[in-house]
């Protein structure tokens, strides 16, 4: 048994990382065929692509997908860890499960990802939900077969977390959930270490993937059909520096660019790292789609200083505004949290006032979540839940306001959508803008998921977009 330490997790080292090539073994493989798997996700990209790694191992033993857990010998929660309410919606699902493996004593049930990451979370594992049959962790997912194995034919609880800085792990399976779209990380683990944030006790330090891996891994993308990448990472900006002097975001950027993959995408950005290079080469290449997500958090310079986010209201607003002069037709998102501890209602006017002079094409706002184990801990905080939420809604009321007005921007215009599927609303299909907004539309001739189609815009709501196929 191995649990998580956060001394552990916190360090960074100079030390070099191990690459670790993923292999099966043998006498796993196919083992359990005729046994369905049931995988529930929570959380961010990078944990939806995990499970697209975590599925193709559990398929490679064997294992075929569920969609109901009722049905499933095996249920596995990839948790996510980032606020309190994504904790609680996995103890209540581990809930559930404790009545289910009531009425079906062989049921496996496993829980990873970011929770399990957590000592506070193991340890509730090991003392109050001791029908949980294994746990492990962010950076020994590679371990999935034999972890699983060995929980099929122990009556112990297998727990093995590792808070170490992280390896890089190449060559793990993967089973796409669309075969159009696809993830592809190119950086793990953060080590801006914002004060309010758990990720990188749960992710480990930054870890580059090489370039020739990732080149290798788009270009069969392309050669596969796919119409669409988003490169991944906790802060994507930040590729390269811990393998190359003379290689950046910027470089990646370009090469993956002329591979032609008609999409790209990336995210997350932190402001910090988003230098001239990478502005030019999204406004010089038309494959780079015109979307950047570059989280603020707080208007407020003494707040971001809190938060150790590494700029000031000033600095994060030249970037905004050189991306908006730079980058032809580009929409900017971004993540705002409100009630950080010592935040005043001066503070939350500022981050009003930002959102007025950016107008973001779309923002997700949060209230504060205190992590255990974080800086922002230890501040104090005097404002109530009550103020907290009143924030919230005054924030969300503004920025909804903008959605709706840089939307109805687009009315009359013609859009590119790459086509997802049929939308809940009879005869509309969906997909997503250049600009990543979601489209309803109709379409008189057949179209298929994975088509860019030209959708000409006839109404514009707050969150989406309605049209006609051209
Ligand atoms: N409380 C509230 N929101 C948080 N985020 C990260 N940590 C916390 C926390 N402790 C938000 C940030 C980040 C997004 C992914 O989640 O806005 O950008
Ligand atoms: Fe968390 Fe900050 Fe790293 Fe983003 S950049 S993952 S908010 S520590």
């Amino acid at each position: 048994m191995h649990l998580p330490d956060y001394k552990e997790a916190r360090s960074r080292s100079k030390k070099k990382y191990n690459r670790i090539d993923f292999k099966i073994d043998n006498s796993i493989e196919k083992k359990y065929v005729g046994k369905k798997y049931y995988l529930k996700t929570y959380g961010c990209q990078m944990n939806e692509h995990d499970s697209e790694n975590i599925s193709a191992m559990l398929e490679a033993m064997g294992f075929v997908r569920a969609d109901d857990y009722n049905d499933a010998d095996l249920v596995l929660l990839n948790t996510c860890s980032i606020r309190e309410n994504a904790h609680n919606k996995a103890f209540g699902m581990l809930g559930r499960l404790k009545h289910l493996k009531g009425q079906k004593k062989d049921l496996i049930i496993g829980l990873c990802g970011c929770m399990a990451q957590e000592a506070k979370v193991c340890e509730e594992i090991l003392n109050k939900y001791k029908y949980v049959n294994f746990v492990f962790g962010t950076h020994n997912i590679y371990q999935l077969p034999e972890i699983v194995d060995r929980a099929v034919s122990s009556s112990k609880q297998q727990i093995e977390v590792y808070s170490r800085e992280g390896d890089l792990v190449e060559g793990l399976p993967v089973v796409r959930d669309k075969n159009y779209k696809a993830f592809v990380n190119i950086i793990y683990g953060c080590d801006k270490f914002c004060t309010y944030c758990i990720v990188p006790y749960t992710r480990g330090r930054e870890r580059s993937r090489k370039k020739e891996d990732i080149i290798e891994e788009v270009k069969s993308l392309v050669s596969d059909g796919y119409k669409e990448v988003t490169l991944l990472g906790q802060n994507v900006n930040a590729y390269g520096k811990d393998l190359y002097d003379d290689y950046d975001m910027g470089d990646l950027l370009e090469d993956i660019a002329k591979l032609n993959i008609p999409r790209i995408r990336f995210m997350t950005s932190h402001p910090w790292d988003f230098t001239d290079k990478m502005i030019e080469v999204i406004a010089k290449y038309p494959n780079i789609m015109p979307s950047v997500h570059l989280p603020v958090q707080s208007g407020s310079s003494r707040i971001l200083k809190l938060m150790g986010r590494r700029y000031t209201r000033e600095s994060y607003l030249e970037l905004f505004h050189k991306i908006k002069d730079i980058i032809p037709n580009v929409s900017v998102s971004t993540d705002i949290i409100v009630g950080f501890p010592g935040e005043e209602e001066e503070d939350f006017l500022e981050t009003l006032s930002l959102v007025n002079e950016c107008k973001f094409d779309n923002a997700f706002t949060f209230i504060f979540s205190e992590r255990e184990g974080t800086p922002a801990c230890r501040l104090k905080d005097n404002t109530t839940l009550k103020e907290k939420e009143d924030r919230l809604y005054r924030l969300n009321d503004v920025v909804n306001k903008y959605f709706l007005e840089n939307n109805k921007k687009l009315e009359g215009k013609t859009v590119k959508v790459l086509v997802e599927g049929v939308s809940d609303k009879k005869d509309m299909y969906f997909g997503y803008s250049d600009t990543n907004k979601l489209i309803n539309f109709t379409c008189e001739k057949e179209v298929n998921c994975g088509d860019i189609v030209d959708v000409q815009i006839t109404s514009a709501k707050t969150w989406s977009l309605d049209g006609k196929c051209k």
